[in-house]
């Protein structure tokens, strides 16, 4: 196999998923194959292609390293059963990508299959020239071809609100997109709306400009340029986009920036991660109404159950394969004077998903010296993992829409 994305990388680049997405890989498995599509690539003059030995094996192994290019060719020659391949493939393959398929099975129901899927289209080889034309034509969207309605695979949103402050939302909110980063290799967006406080660039280490507020006063300018500019990286695939309000000169919020903004980050990762502010604001509420999963943090007190009740409302009657989580954080922390979990559910009428327990020693040192408490050891480290894994029963699993599983 020739070079894998991660080896073209130039060690100065700070920002390297962002800027180096490829237009257009293949990954085939013999070389005629290959010379066919560098023919076309050469005829065309298309820049930031590539053509790789390899075949789909090589595919996987790239985009569960690196970001995925914007269009894909993969080989299913010798991949057998192609089926898991491919599901193997939409595990780690981006949100958003096109996909070609070729191969040496001159199969209907593999044919079926693949296009159930999402895979644009599939072409037996030996390769004939013209039909390859035409499906890379179609793929890269070159000739304008005919546009197909395609369901394209988009990321999950999940909103973080907090119920009193400093309950803890911003801890779970940057852990979370940290944990689905770093220990289940997704790309992820954390998107900071708590405009007044900067802390998620705070607890993860970096420092932000004040991007999100360009995006959020003039939707018309946010693209994907704009958002390779304005993301920060705070790791291999984690970036996050912050702002800052300023109080002599406060952002005048144009109501369609955020689910512009949310559906360009989600053609591109796997999670989008908002840590929404608990101000009851438009911005706050679209965040929730926006989000497929949201996930309340509250604490064992009086001031939290009483926002919680005011929080309700906003969390009822949600829509199909909308899901509510309450985490309920610091645990501990009141001794005896907390409130009994039990009593707690019932006054709020919501099951908690998950605990976490109080441990300052860990947590506020984690949070100030800019490191994930996740990545240490300690109580509070597990039971976020253990928050992760309970948003898990649907967080966690590939989305379904585009890349159903095959075989079924
Ligand atoms: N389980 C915990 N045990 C001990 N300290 C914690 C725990 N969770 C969070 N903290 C600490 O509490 C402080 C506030 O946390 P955080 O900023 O996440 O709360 P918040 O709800 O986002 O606050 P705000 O209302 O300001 O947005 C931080 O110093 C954090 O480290
Ligand atoms: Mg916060």
């Amino acid at each position: 196999m020739t070079a894998m994305f991660s080896d073209r990388k130039p060690e100065t680049d700070s920002r390297p998923e962002v800027q180096r997405r490829e237009t257009f890989t293949a990954y085939v498995c013999d070389e005629a194959s290959q010379r066919a599509i560098q023919h076309y690539i050469a005829d065309l003059s298309l820049p930031n292609c590539s053509v790789h030995l390899g075949g789909i094996a090589a595919a996987i192994t790239a985009c569960e390293r690196e970001a995925s290019p914007q269009a894909l060719l993969v080989d299913l020659t010798d991949a057998e059963p192609a089926a898991t391949k491919v599901n193997q493939l939409a595990e780690f393959c981006d949100p958003g990508v096109s996909v070609l398929a070729i191969g040496d099975r001159n199969d209907v129901s593999l044919f079926r299959d693949l296009m159930r899927a999402g895979v644009r289209d599939y072409l037996v080889k030996p390769l004939p020239r013209a039909l390859l034309q035409e499906a890379l034509n179609d793929l890269l969207g070159i000739s304008a071809p005919v546009e197909r309605v395609l369901t394209q695979r988009l990321g999950r949103v999940v909103t973080v609100v907090g119920t009193r402050g400093g309950v803890g939302a911003t801890t779970i909110a940057t852990n979370l997109a940290w944990g689905l980063a770093n220990h289940k290799h997704r790309r992820v967006a954390l998107l900071d709306l708590d405009l007044t406080s900067h802390a998620c660039g705070l607890m993860l280490g970096v420092t932000t400009d004040n991007a999100l507020r360009e995006a959020l006063e003039r939707p018309q300018r946010i693209d994907s340029l704009f958002l390779d500019r304005a993301m920060v990286p705070c790791d291999q695939r984690l970036y996050l986009l912050a702002g800052m309000e300023d109080a002599d000169d406060p952002i005048k919020i144009d109501p369609d920036a955020l689910p512009h903004l949310i559906g360009l980050l989600r053609k591109s990762f796997h999670y989008v991660i908002i840590d929404a502010p608990r101000t009851g604001s438009a911005l706050m509420r679209q965040a929730l109404y926006l989000a497929g999963d949201r996930a309340i943090v509250l604490d064992q007190t009086m001031l939290s159950i009483r926002d919680m009740v005011q929080l309700k409302p906003l969390l009822d009657k949600p829509r199909e394969g909308q899901e509510n989580f309450l985490i309920l954080n610091r645990v501990g922390e009141s001794g005896k004077e907390a409130i009994a979990i039990k009593a707690l559910e019932e006054t709020v009428e919501m099951k908690i998903s998950a605990t976490v327990p109080f441990d300052a020693p860990n947590a506020v040192s984690a949070s100030n010296a800019g490191i994930p408490v996740l990545s240490g050891a300690g109580p509070v480290s597990k039971a976020l993992k253990n928050v992760l894994e309970a948003l898990g029963g649907t967080l966690l699993e590939p989305p379904k829409r585009w890349w159903q599983r095959l075989g079924k």
